[in-house]
C-alpha cells in the first residue's frame, strides 16, 4: 500500500498530518507513506508547483492524499507557475477523469443545512462526475455572428467510450452503498445526452444488481434539495455534475467535512488509483492557526482506503470514528465550534 501524501500550502499541512496520524493508528500491514512538495511550497523549494520529482513519485504509488494549494504570496507569478496548476496537472498527468464528492448531512449538524432539519437529515448522495470530457474540453472560440454581433461558441460531446468508463465507476461505488445510480441528463434536449443515456443502459447491463434510474437535470437539481432520500449515487457529466456537486455542498452547510476522490483507470491490487482530497482550499486566512477542522481530510483518506485498496471495513471504521466525534459535539470552527485541528484528529483516533 503505496500512499504519495502531498499536503501543500496553507491548512494543507495541518489537515494532512491529522489524516495520516489516523491511517498510522490503524496498523495496516504494508503501509508506506511518501512525503513530496506540491503548490507554494514546492514553487518555494523548486521552482514549480508540480515538480517533476513529486509527479515520478505519485505515479509510483497507488494512491495520493493530498491537502490543499492556494499560496496568496504566488499571486503574481504567472498562470502556470501558480499553486492551483498542481491540482489541474496531476488531474491530467494521472489521468484522473472520475471525480467522487460525497454530500452528507452528519447527525446533529441538521441546522447547519439552509434546507428544513427533517429533508436535511437525509441527505447522502454520493457524486460520481466525468472530468475530462464534455462542454469544458470540446472546441471552442469566439466570432461574428451573422447579425455582425460577437458570438461566442462552445461544443458538447461524449463518446460511448467515455461514458462507459465512468458509468463502471459508479456502478462499482453504488456496490459499497445501497446500489441505487440515477443517471442524470438532458436527453429530452440534448444529443450528447442519447449517447450518454444508452451508453449507461447498456452498461448496466453487466451489473444486474444496481437499481438504475434516470432524470433530467433541471428536475434533478429540484430533487435534490426537496427529496434527497430518494439518491444513492449520481453519475453524470462535468457540467451537470460541476453545477449539481456544489448545489449538494452547500446544502450541506460546511465546508471542513466534505472529502473527494479523483479516480484514474489503473487498477491497484485491490482498487483503482485515485487522488483524495478535501474540497475545501488552503484557508489561507487562518493557516499556521491550528484552527483548520481536518475531518475532510481524514474522511478523504477513508475513501482511498475504500476505492484504492479495498478496506471497506478500514475505511468504514474511520467513518464511524468521526461521525461518533460529532456527535460528542467535538466542532471545529467551520461548525461554530472551538476545537483545533491536533485536537479533532485526537478525538477521531480516540474513537477508532
Ligand atoms: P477555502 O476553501 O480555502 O476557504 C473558504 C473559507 O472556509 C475560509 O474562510 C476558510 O477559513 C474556511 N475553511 C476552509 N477549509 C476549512 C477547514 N478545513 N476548517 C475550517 N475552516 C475552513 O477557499 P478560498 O478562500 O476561496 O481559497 C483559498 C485558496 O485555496 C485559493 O488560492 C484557492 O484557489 C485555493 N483552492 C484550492 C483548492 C484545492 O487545493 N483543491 C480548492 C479550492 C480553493
Ligand atoms: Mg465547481
Amino acid at each position: 500500500m503505496k500512499i504519495a501524501v502531498l499536503p501543500g500550502d496553507g491548512i494543507g499541512p495541518e489537515v494532512t498530518r491529522e489524516a495520516v496520524k489516523v491511517l498510522e493508528a490503524l496498523d495496516l500491514p504494508g503501509l508506506t507513506l511518501f512525503d513530496g512538495d506540491v503548490g507554494g511550497i514546492a514553487y518555494k523549494r523548486h521552482g514549480h508547483p508540480l515538480p517533476q520529482e513529486t509527479l515520478t513519485m505519485a505515479r509510483e504509488c497507488d494512491a495520493v492524499l493530498f491537502g490543499a494549494v492556494g499560496d496568496p504570496s504566488c499571486d503574481g507569478l504567472e498562470r502556470h507557475l501558480r499553486p492551483e496548476q498542481a491540482v489541474l496537472g496531476l488531474r491530467q498527468e494521472l489521468g484522473l477523469f472520475a471525480n467522487l464528492r460525497p454530500a452528507k448531512v452528519f447527525e446533529g449538524l441538521e441546522h447547519l443545512s439552509p434546507l428544513k432539519p427533517e429533508i436535511a437529515r437525509n441527505l447522502d448522495i454520493l457524486f460520481v462526475r466525468e472530468l475530462t470530457g464534455d462542454v469544458y474540453f470540446g472546441d471552442k472560440g469566439e466570432r461574428i455572428g451573422i447579425d455582425g454581433s460577437r458570438e461566442g461558441w462552445d461544443t458538447m460531446s461524449y463518446s460511448a467510450s467515455e461514458v462507459s468508463r465512468i458509468a463502471q465507476v459508479a456502478f462499482r461505488a453504488a456496490r459499497a452503498g445501497d446500489c441505487r445510480v440515477c443517471s442524470v441528463d438532458k436527453a429530452n434536449v440534448l444529443e450528447t445526452s442519447q449517447v450518454w443515456r444508452d451508453t449507461v443502459i447498456e452498461a448496466a447491463g453487466a451489473h444486474p444488481d444496481i437499481e438504475l434510474t434516470h432524470m433530467y437535470v433541471d428536475n434533478a437539481a429540484m430533487q435534490v434539495i426537496s427529496r434527497p432520500s430518494q439518491f444513492g449515487v449520481i453519475l453524470t457529466g462535468n457540467l451537470f455534475g460541476d453545477i449539481l456537486s456544489d448545489l449538494a455542498s452547500a446544502a450541506v452547510g460546511s465546508i471542513g467535512l466534505l472529502p473527494s476522490a479523483s479516480m484514474g483507470e489503473r487498477e491497484t491490487d485491490h482498487g483503482i488509483f485515485g487522488l483524495y482530497e478535501p474540497i475545501h482550499g488552503s484557508a489561507p486566512d487562518i493557516a499556521g492557526e491550528g484552527k483548520a477542522n481536518p475531518m475532510a481530510t481524514i474522511l478523504s483518506a477513508a475513501m482511498m482506503l475504500r476505492h484504492s485498496f479495498g478496506c471497506e471495513a478500514e475505511a468504514a471504521r474511520i467513518e464511524a470514528a468521526v461521525e461518533k466525534a460529532l456527535a460528542d459535539g467535538i466542532r471545529g470552527g467551520d461548525l461554530g465550534g472551538e476545537d483545533g485541528c491536533e485536537a479533532i484528529g485526537a478525538a477521531v483516533r480516540e474513537r477508532l
